[in-house]
């Protein structure tokens, strides 16, 4: 199944948050830990020159990707391509629930991250929605960005991986730093009634899809003892910054 033959529209935001993100996970606990201590490196040092601009695509009705990007941004855009979900995103960012809580808690570890006193009032203030495709983004419009269990996601089909891989990076400006998840090895997934489409990767598809894009690559393959569902094999998180131009033959640090 290709993206555009995907039933987005029938994606069920609240069915998604129960089973994804009611309660936090050992999983995304990791995943959080992860992208704080990148960020705490990097949006920190880009931060420095300026107020940053951030990017979450495919938000789904997840928050925490775009709050790990909260200290440094005085905006944040979130790009979601199915309707309900963008229904969703409009009424959670403007005083989100209780659930989130524990996942800022586990950002709040870094003092950055603590230091921020009100995180729901400004999410409120700082974040917009925007119902629209990752093949569609500006280019080098952001300052830093997320996607989560997107790339690997939204279709069946390998040069789609890639090409929406390649459309994050390029809306982000050169060395921006990023953090993307992915399932692996994922056979697919229903949200309520409604099958969604995933390409099957493994480690190697997904870091040969950044190859000559990125750099400061940090790679985390996370496995817990409770997967979330069957049909995939480990979450894996990619923190880096992103390259001005494609350096052919570069080679991923191990
Ligand atoms: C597996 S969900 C991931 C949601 C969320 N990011 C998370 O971390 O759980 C995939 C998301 O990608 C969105 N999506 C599908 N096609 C898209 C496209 N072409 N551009 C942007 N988002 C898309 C879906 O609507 C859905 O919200």
């Amino acid at each position: 199944m290709a993206n555009s033959a995907g039933e987005w529209d029938r994606f069920d935001p609240d069915a998604y948050y129960e089973l994804n993100y009611s309660a936090l996970r050992a999983d995304d606990r990791q995943i959080l830990e992860g992208v704080r201590a990148y960020f705490a490196t990097f949006a920190a040092a880009a931060a420095a020159e300026r107020p940053l601009s951030g990017l979450d695509v495919g938000s789904g009705s997840n928050l925490y990707p775009t709050l790990s990007m909260l200290p440094w941004c005085e905006q944040i855009t979130l790009v979601e391509f199915g309707a309900s979900n963008v229904v969703w995103l409009e009424k959670e960012i403007k005083a989100y629930g209780a659930t989130w809580d524990e996942f800022w808690d586990v950002l709040c570890q870094e003092p950055v991250y603590g230091a921020v006193e009100d995180p729901r009032r400004l999410l409120a203030e700082r974040a917009t929605v925007s119902q629209g495709s990752v093949f569609e983004l500006d280019r080098a419009r952001w300052d830093i960005g997320t996607m989560f269990f997107v790339a690997c996601s939204i279709s069946e089909k390998e040069d789609e991986f890639r090409r929406a891989s390649e459309c994050f990076l390029n809306a982000l400006v050169p060395g921006a730093p990023f953090a993307m998840a992915y399932m692996e090895k994922s056979e697919g997934y229903r949200v309520r009634d409604v099958a969604f489409p995933a390409v099957s990767l493994d480690m190697t598809q997904i870091q040969d899809s950044l190859d000559g894009l990125a750099t400061d690559l940090k790679v985390n393959r996370i496995v817990v003892a409770e997967l979330l569902r069957e049909g995939y094999e480990a979450m894996v998180l990619v923190c880096g910054r992103t390259r001005r131009e494609p350096v052919p033959g570069a080679r991923i640090p191990d």
